[in-house]
């Protein structure tokens, strides 16, 4: 581990990705004759640094496609790199047919869900549902950032989910409802015990928030959910 760490700390940086609140970056290395390629986080907080880590060693453990954790140190996160497309990119570009990400997706959750359950209901939550944290590759969705995971009923990651998809650009269309609607759909396949409403009154409740925080998109939230009284949303 200590040698591994070392390498790692030896990578030039080549590249800084869009983040919030961390500095992330892709660091490349030699190794022997190998050109190497990793992820570092670096967090803001020794708490956040460990709670991540700890949270993908067990992801990995149970099968869940996220990047496997290769070492910490301190606040600094060394993570696997994973080629892909975020999200983000598939959706606003459609990169790919909608049935292989929406397929996927909901293949993602339904495995964080099931492999998390601890019983009455209640499983590990992503949490941060937005789709800079979803990274596609051959018909594999992977899931990024585990700063924020928490305990709770699956339908508020489905539903928040739901709002992100929504709201990408370009936003609220037909083809936006179509995506939720097919990921909820897909998810429910493979779990019933999750039902409809329950997953549209936390859509409801991300987008009330979403039109506090977005407020270019309020109008068009608030129509959204009012031209669907009485129906279903998704
Ligand atoms: N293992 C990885 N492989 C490839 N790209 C990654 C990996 N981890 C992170 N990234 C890239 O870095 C970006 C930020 O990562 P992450 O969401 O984990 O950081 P963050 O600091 O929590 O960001 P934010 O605060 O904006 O949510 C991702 O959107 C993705 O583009
Ligand atoms: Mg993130």
């Amino acid at each position: 581990m200590e040698n591994n760490l070392k390498l790692m700390r030896s990578g030039r940086v080549i590249k800084t990705y869009y983040s919030k609140r961390n500095t992330v970056q892709l660091l490349q290395y030699r190794h022997g004759p190998e050109e190497k390629f990793i992820i570092l986080k670096k967090h803001r907080t020794l708490q956040g640094a460990e709670a991540e880590y700890n949270t993908l060693v067990h992801l990995n453990r149970v099968g869940l496609a996220v990047p496997a954790p290769l070492g910490r140190e301190g606040k600094n996160l060394y993570l696997q790199y994973l080629k892909g497309e975020l999200l983000v990119d598939v959706l606003e570009n459609n990169l790919v047919p909608r049935p292989a990400w929406t397929r996927a997706l909901a293949l993602w959750y339904y495995t964080l869900h099931s492999k998390t359950a601890s019983g009455g209901g209640t499983v590990m939550l992503k949490a941060d549902n937005n789709l800079r944290n979803f990274l596609f590759r051959d018909g594999v969705v992977y899931g990024l950032d585990f700063e924020e995971i928490g305990g709770g009923d699956p339908a508020r990651d489905l539903g928040q989910v739901c709002a992100y998809i929504l709201a990408n650009r370009p936003a609220f269309t037909a083809a936006r409802l179509a995506e939720a609607s097919a990921v909820t759909r897909q998810y429910q396949l493979l779990n019933l015990e999750v039902p409809l409403e329950r997953i549209e009154k936390e859509l409801i409740l991300e987008l009330r928030q979403m039109a506090q925080r977005r407020k270019e998109l309020s109008e068009t939230i608030k129509s959204f959910i009012d031209s669907r009284q009485n129906k279903h949303l998704l």
